[in-house]
């Protein structure tokens, strides 16, 4: 039996991830904004197999709230063996190009909130010796794209914060799971036409619980999506700069 905790459970990538952990028989914390999918998603669980599961509701911007809400958590479980970051949110890219303080919101959603959760965490954990702490990122982390930049940018940013966690905690016994998804058929892509390359929550889920046994640093899942990135990342900006992609 082990301990997780999910924050952001309502997201369909999370959700999935916490049927696997159910089904395996495992306790949970689950933390989300929104009460009745949030008690939806606990009862689901328990009926899965979940040894038991609690549930806690906060905005993930409600910094104030980061310390508390996480204790409590922590001692519902009786410790933590995994936290999962899921909370996110697919900015306006051109909202936020014309105001400044969207664009400041949809930060603070994908990035500063997630490094805020992740320094408490990481805080708790450490003097225990034990622990993984996962983020979900996004492939969008790898490079600035005008059609998504914001997003690109928050997400690139909790990469780069996490790789400097991971060599803080390297030898605590701590381990630092970067989790950059491709495209993903969720309600956050909703509007998308979906191809090839699309991926199902449960095969993200799937990829997210074997990294994390493994203790891997940096996943792309689907795995493909590291040689698409590793190209990507190879065309000079003086070439990229003029693509429309
Ligand atoms: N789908 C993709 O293609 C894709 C690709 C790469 C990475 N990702 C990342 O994967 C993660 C999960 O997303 P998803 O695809 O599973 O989409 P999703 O089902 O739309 O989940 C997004 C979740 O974030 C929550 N959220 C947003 N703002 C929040 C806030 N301020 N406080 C608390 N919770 C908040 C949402 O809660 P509400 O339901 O209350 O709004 C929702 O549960 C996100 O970090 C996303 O950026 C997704």
């Amino acid at each position: 039996m082990k301990k997780i905790l999910i924050i952001g459970a309502t997201s369909a990538i999370a959700e999935a991830t916490a049927r696997l952990h159910a089904e395996d028989g495992d306790r949970l914390a689950l933390i989300a904004r929104n009460e009745s999918h949030l008690e939806a998603v606990a009862q689901d669980l328990r009926q899965r197999g979940a040894e038991s599961v609690s549930s806690f509701v906060m905005d993930a911007n409600d910094f104030a709230r980061h310390e508390e809400v996480l204790a409590a958590a922590d001692e519902s479980l009786g410790g933590i063996d995994f936290a999962l970051i899921a909370h996110g949110t697919l900015p306006d890219q051109e909202l936020c190009e014309r105001s400044a303080q969207s664009m400041r919101d949809e930060f603070s959603t994908n990035c500063t909130s997630t490094l805020s959760l992740v320094t408490v965490l990481a805080n708790m954990l450490e003097p225990r010796g034990a622990g993984s702490i996962g983020v979900i990122t996004s492939v969008a982390g790898d490079r600035g794209r005008a059609s998504n930049y914001v997003y690109g940018a928050a997400k690139g940013a909790v990469g780069l914060f996490l790789g400097g966690l991971r060599n803080r905690l390297h030898g605590s016994g701590v381990h630092v799971l970067t989790i950059k998804p491709g495209f993903v058929d969720t309600p956050m892509t909703a509007d998308f036409s979906k191809g090839p390359l699309w991926a199902t929550p449960s095969v993200i889920a799937k990829g997210i619980r074997s990294a994390q046994k493994r203790r891997r640093d940096v996943v792309h899942l689907p795995g493909f999506w590291l040689m698409i990135m590793l190209l990507i990342r190879l065309i000079p900006e003086r070439i990229f700069k003029r693509l429309s992609i």
